[in-house]
C-alpha cells in the first residue's frame, strides 16, 4: 500500500495538535486505551482533557528512538494510509520543508475561525506555493467559536483563496470543521449542514506524489553493481511506469537503449515496475552509466550547466552573485556558482526586497552557472528533479524549485544536443593568463577531438552551453570550472601542459 504523507501547518494555537488527535481517535488509528489513560490522568490532576496531550505523550513516546524533529502519526482508513506530520517549532519545520526531510505529498493548512487569516498562515501558505506542493486543504477549524456561520466561513474562504492564488498555491477543498467537538471531522455534521465535505473526504483527495504527478516515465539511478559478467543498475522509479523491453533514453548523455531486465533483490524476475519502487534493471547494451545519471522515456529532461531557481534561504551567510555553492538535485551534487539574484522577497509580507543578497529566511530568484551538466527538470514536470537542496560547506543553506533550464532559448539546443555532436560536454577551463599557453592547449585539445574557444570570462558560460570548452586566460591561475564526464576530465589533465596542469584544481 502506497502511504500518503500529509503535513499539517498553521498559526501557534489554531488547533493542529487537537485536529490531528481528532483524526486518529475517530478513524481508529490510536492505540488502545491511549486516550483512556490520558483522560484518567487529567481527571487525577484537575484539568480539562485536551487531544494536544494526547499527541504529546503519544510522540514523546515514540520519538526517543526517532531522530526527526516533526511528530509523525501514522492513520489509517479504508484501503488508505496516511502519514500526518504535525510540525512543532516553527524553524525546524521551515528547515525540515525546504530540505526534504518532510517530503509531503500534501498539507492540511489550518485557520482558526474566530482569529481569521494570520501572518504566519500567509507564510506557510507562500512556502508550500514555494516548495511545489500542489494538494492543500484547508480546514477553517474552531467554527464552534463563530456560532458555526456559513457566511463567516465564505468571508475567510473568499480572503485565503485569493491570497493563495497569488502565491500559486490552487487549494482542492476548504472544509469547516471544530477539532474540539469533532465536528465534520470524519462524518457529516448536524452544526454544519451546508458543508460540502469532511475532512477526512477531503484528505482522501490528496493522492501519493508519484501517482498524482505526470506519468512520464523518471528513474534515477542510485549505484552500479557488477554481477557474473552482469551490470546492474540500481534506480528509483520517480515516476510513470516501467515495462521491460521499453526503449529509454540516459541523461546527461542521452544515449538510447532497452531495457533488459527488473530484477528486485531476493524476489522473482517481474516485468514492470511503478513510481516510488526501488529496482535494478539491466539494459540491451552497456552504455556508460554512473549515479545521478537519469533514465526517462518519452519526455527528455532538462540538462543544463546553468538553472533558474526560486530559492528559500536559511543559511547565516549572504548568498549573492559570485558565492560558490554545492546545488544537489536528487542523486547528483554539482559545484555552482550564484550569477543573478533577483526578486528578493521578505516571505513574512512578501514584500519585494530591493537588493541583490538574499539573506536568511528570504526568498529569490536564483541563476545559478554549474560547473558540470545536471540533469533536471522544472518543477511543473516533475517533483524529484525539479527540487534542488543548496549546500554551503557540511550545512544544508537552502533549497527551493527549478523554474526552468537558465540558458538562452533562441537557439532551442541543448547541452544533450551538443553533446550528441561533439562527443563531449562543453566546460570552462581558467588558464594562467598566457595567450601562447591558451593556443598551445587548443591544439592539445583538438588532436583530442575537443572543440575549444579561447574567450572572456564574461563570455565563458555561453561558450560552454554551446558544447565548447571555453578556454578563460586567467590572472587567478587555472580552475576546471565545467566539465564533463570524470573520463573526460581526467584525459584532460594528462594530456594538457604540466605548466597548466600544476595550476588546476578539481
Ligand atoms: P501549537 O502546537 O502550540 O502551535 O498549537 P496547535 O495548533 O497544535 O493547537 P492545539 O491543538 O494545541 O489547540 C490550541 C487550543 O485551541 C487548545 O486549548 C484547544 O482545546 C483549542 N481548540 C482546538 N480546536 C478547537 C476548536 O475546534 N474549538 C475550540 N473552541 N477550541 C479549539
Ligand atoms: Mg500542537
Amino acid at each position: 500500500m502506497n502511504t500518503t504523507k500529509v503535513v499539517m501547518v498553521g498559526h501557534v494555537d489554531h488547533g493542529k495538535s487537537t485536529l490531528v488527535g481528532q483524526l486518529l481517535h475517530l478513524t481508529g488509528s490510536l492505540p488502545e486505551g491511549k486516550v483512556e489513560s490520558i483522560e484518567e490522568s487529567c481527571r487525577s490532576r484537575g484539568v480539562p482533557f485536551e487531544w494536544a496531550f494526547v499527541m504529546d505523550a503519544f510522540s514523546s513516546e515514540r520519538d526517543q528512538n526517532v531522530t526527526i524533529d516533526t511528530a509523525q502519526h501514522w492513520m489509517h482508513h479504508e484501503d488508505r494510509q496516511f502519514v500526518i506530520i504535525d510540525a512543532p517549532g516553527h524553524r525546524e519545520f521551515i528547515k525540515n520543508m525546504v530540505t526534504g526531510a518532510a517530503q509531503a505529498d500534501g498539507a492540511i493548512v489550518l485557520l482558526a475561525a474566530n482569529e481569521g487569516v494570520a501572518e504566519q498562515s500567509k507564510r506557510h501558505g507562500y512556502l508550500l506555493g514555494m516548495l511545489g506542493i500542489k494538494q492543500v486543504v484547508v480546514a477553517v477549524n474552531k467554527m464552534d467559536l463563530v456560532g458555526y456561520s456559513q457566511s463567516h466561513f465564505d468571508a475567510l474562504e473568499n480572503e485565503y483563496r485569493a491570497f493563495l492564488k497569488d502565491v500559486g498555491v490552487d487549494v482542492s477543498e476548504f472544509v469547516a470543521v471544530s477539532a474540539k467537538e469533532g465536528e465534520n471531522i470524519t462524518s457529516t455534521s448536524d452544526a454544519l449542514p451546508w458543508s460540502k465535505q469532511t475532512l477526512l473526504g477531503a484528505l482522501k483527495t490528496i493522492k501519493p506524489v508519484s501517482e498524482a504527478f505526470g506519468q512520464a516515465l523518471q528513474l534515477s539511478v542510485q549505484d552500479i553493481y557488477r554481477f557474473d559478467d552482469r551490470r546492474l543498475i540500481a534506480c528509483k522509479v520517480e515516476q510513470g511506469k516501467l515495462t521491460v523491453g521499453d526503449e529509454v533514453a540516459i541523461y546527461p548523455g542521452g544515449e538510447k537503449t532497452k531495457v533488459a531486465s527488473i530484477e528486485v533483490w531476493s524476489a522473482p524476475e517481474k516485468t514492470t515496475a511503478v513510481a516510488g519502487e526501488s529496482i535494478a534493471i539491466t539494459l540491451t547494451n552497456s552504455l556508460f552509466t554512473e549515479r545521478g545519471n537519469v533514465i526517462t522515456a518519452a519526455r527528455a529532461p532538462l540538462v543544463s550547466q546553468s538553472i533558474a531557481t526560486r530559492i528559500f534561504w536559511l543559511g547565516s551567510n549572504d548568498l549573492k552573485t559570485g558565492r560558490r555553492v554545492k546545488v544537489k538535485v536528487g542523486t547528483q551534487a554539482v559545484w555552482a556558482q550564484v550569477t543573478e539574484v533577483e526578486n528578493v522577497t521578505d516571505v513574512a509580507n512578501l514584500e519585494k526586497q530591493d537588493r541583490a543578497s538574499l539573506g536568511k529566511h528570504e526568498v529569490a530568484d536564483i541563476r545559478f552557472e554549474l560547473e558540470q551538466p545536471l540533469v533536471c527538470d522544472s518543477h511543473r514536470q516533475s517533483l524529484a528533479l525539479g527540487r534542488v537542496v543548496i549546500v554551503d560547506g557540511y550545512d544544508v543553506c537552502g533549497g527551493g524549485l527549478i523554474l526552468s533550464s537558465g540558458e538562452p532559448k533562441a537557439a532551442g539546443i541543448s547541452v544533450t544536443d551538443w553533446y550528441q555532436l561533439n562527443g563531449h560536454f562543453g566546460g570552462v577551463l581558467e588558464v594562467p593568463e598566457n595567450r601562447r599557453v591558451c593556443g598551445q592547449l587548443q591544439k592539445e585539445l583538438f588532436a583530442l577531438g575537443i572543440r575549444s574557444s579561447v574567450c572572456d570570462r564574461s563570455s565563458a558560460s555561453e561558450v560552454a552551453n554551446s558544447g565548447v570548452l571555453a578556454l578563460v586566460p586567467s590572472q587567478a591561475g587555472g580552475r576546471l570550472m565545467i566539465y564533463g564526464k570524470k573520463s573526460f576530465h581526467l584525459t584532460l589533465k594528462e594530456r594538457i601542459p604540466t605548466e597548466i596542469a600544476t595550476h588546476l584544481r578539481g
